[in-house]
């Protein structure tokens, strides 16, 4: 059967230019498509630290402008585990210091509306053979609002090639004045509300949303919250048509193999479900590095950007019980102001048990999380989340909203903590579940041990892009068309209408 060939659009890659999970996905999902004989190629924008990052890139095409979004310089590189990754370049864009998405003091910059736009019309040059390479991609895969317009230009274009979009997070849209448009060489019969027009503005990820021979997202749950108005992010109409159509799928993500806490060379100290002493020896590094007073109480730990998203009001709520209860807490985050001013008001007044590090520091991520028993997730929506799994894979049982991804990879009372209530007293109710648990070494024992037996690699999320892939180009494969017998075995249960039906 010849390979699939996949371009995969994305505006961060773990190891390269990261802002959250999204990165992480574009560096695990590849990989794992590769092994299994997908020919997947990455396109991302050729920051500053991305071109600082690479030993060899090879400048080889260009790339017409259109409307405002300049002309750009295709390049050429290797990613060490030898995929192959495209780079769009145009320095009046991408030469500068800071994020994929804002500058280094934090405020976004003020033309990501061309800067995304000239990644998306780069990924449609690619598919519509005009960026002068000997390759041409069977799908083209974008991600979020940034590759938005990609299933657009396509269109637009006349260019056949089935796209799929995965939305990471419907409440991030890059939604843009109209008259953009102009900019963005958008047709005017486009700015409809059966095209890019969303609420009077041009909005990228309604173009990817609406234009998309697939709409994916990352948990069959978030998939189906996003269908209704509180979840929607005024998008549940579009994804609610989506889904009758069969066109709206959840997949869960998976987390790197490198979340091992028998090798990971970030931990001071190792430890495995049959010698869990260097747990306790990782939670008093964390105690020491935090400036908190020695116990022999729990620790909480979250390892979070620092959004409303994430529902951390209510653990500066809850603090004073958690406290009370002999327990203690360590945060570290980056994001709002407000909120990081929240938590350290929090630290503030416990200052012996609740210790807060403001910053975006992977090995002290890694040690909290393998020194903490409970992780802390009370999201007030989570499209999959990787920390709950990470958490799982290092024994720190995740106490979490069951929302989006969380209720789809966390089994309450087995490997965590599920709560429905979004109040604090929903949180500390699922919190007193834990605090029992963890005077019961029997019992923690066992869930830990549930816990760290999960794998939550990124084989099976794989399997099934490949399964959609072959399904939206008509090339099933074996394993697509199971035996009757077997798909009672095996069903597709990431299919919102099929699970439905
Ligand atoms: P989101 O993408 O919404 O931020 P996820 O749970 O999907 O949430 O992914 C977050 C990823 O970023 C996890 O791998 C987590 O460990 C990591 N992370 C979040 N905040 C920090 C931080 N301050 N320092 C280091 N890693 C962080
Ligand atoms: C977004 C979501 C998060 C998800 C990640 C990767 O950042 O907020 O829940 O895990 O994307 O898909």
């Amino acid at each position: 059967m010849s390979a699939i060939k996949v371009l995969f659009v994305t505006s961060e890659v773990a190891g390269l230019a990261k802002a959250g999970g999204l990165g992480e996905v574009s560096a695990g999902l590849p990989q794992a498509l590769s092994q299994r004989g997908v020919d997947i190629r990455i396109l991302m924008p050729a920051y500053q630290e991305v071109i600082a990052k690479l030993p060899a890139i090879d400048w080889s095409g260009e790339l017409p402008g259109r409307a405002a979004i300049p002309a750009g310089r295709l390049g050429q590189a290797l990613l060490p585990d030898g995929t192959i990754l495209y780079l769009i370049d145009a320095p009046s864009l991408f030469n500068r210091r800071g994020t994929p998405y804002c500058s280094p003091e934090g405020a976004d910059w003020q033309d990501n509306h061309l800067r995304f736009a000239r990644l998306s019309l780069a990924a449609a040059d690619i598919a519509g053979g005009r960026a002068g390479l000997d390759w041409l991609p069977d799908i083209v895969h974008a991600n979020d609002w940034p590759g938005g317009l990609t299933p657009a230009y396509m269109r637009w274009d006349g260019i056949q090639v089935p796209t799929v979009l995965t939305i990471h997070n419907i409440a991030y849209q890059g939604n843009f004045a109209a008259g953009h448009r102009h900019l963005l060489g958008i047709p005017d019969a486009a700015f409809d509300v059966n095209g890019v027009e969303f609420h009077g503005q041009v909005s990228f990820l309604k173009a990817g949303g609406f234009y998309a021979s697939h709409v994916t997202t990352v948990s069959p749950t978030y998939a189906s919250e996003i269908t209704t108005e509180p979840n929607g992010a005024g998008l549940h109409g579009l994804m609610e048509s989506r889904a009758a159509c069969g066109q709206l799928t959840g997949i869960v993500n998976g987390i790197d193999e490198s979340w091992d806490p028998g090798t990971d060379p970030h931990l001071p100290h190792h430890f495995d479900p049959d010698d869990l002493n260097g747990k306790q020896a990782n939670a008093d590094v964390v105690r020491i590095g935090l400036c908190l007073r020695p116990s022999q109480g729990p620790l909480f730990g979250i390892v979070s950007r620092l959004v409303h998203q994430k529902g951390l009001d209510l653990v500066a709520e809850a603090a004073n019980d958690i406290v009370g209860n002999g327990g203690q807490i360590a945060i570290l985050g980056l994001g709002d102001p407000e909120v990081e001013h929240m938590l350290s008001r929090t630290s503030r007044r416990h200052r012996d048990d609740i210790g807060v590090l403001i910053g975006f520091n992977e090995p002290m991520a890694r040690r909290i999380v393998a020194g903490s028993d409970f992780t802390l997730m009370p999201s007030r929506f989570e499209p999959c989340g990787l920390t709950q799994m990470q958490a799982q894979r290092y024994g720190a049982l995740p106490i979490a909203h069951a929302t989006g991804g969380l209720a789809d990879t966390i089994d309450d009372g087995t490997t965590g903590f599920l709560f429905s209530t979004l109040t604090p007293e929903g949180l500390m109710a699922a919190c007193h579940r834990a605090f029992e648990t963890y005077h019961d070494a029997g019992h923690l024992e066992a869930m830990r041990r549930a816990a760290m037996a999960r794998s939550f690699g990124w084989a099976g999320a794989a399997a099934e892009y490949e399964r959609l892939y072959r399904r939206l180009l008509g090339r099933p494969s074996a394993a697509t068309h199971p035996p009757e017998s077997a798909r009672d075995a095996e069903p597709d249960t990431l299919n919102i209408m099929e699970a439905a039906a």
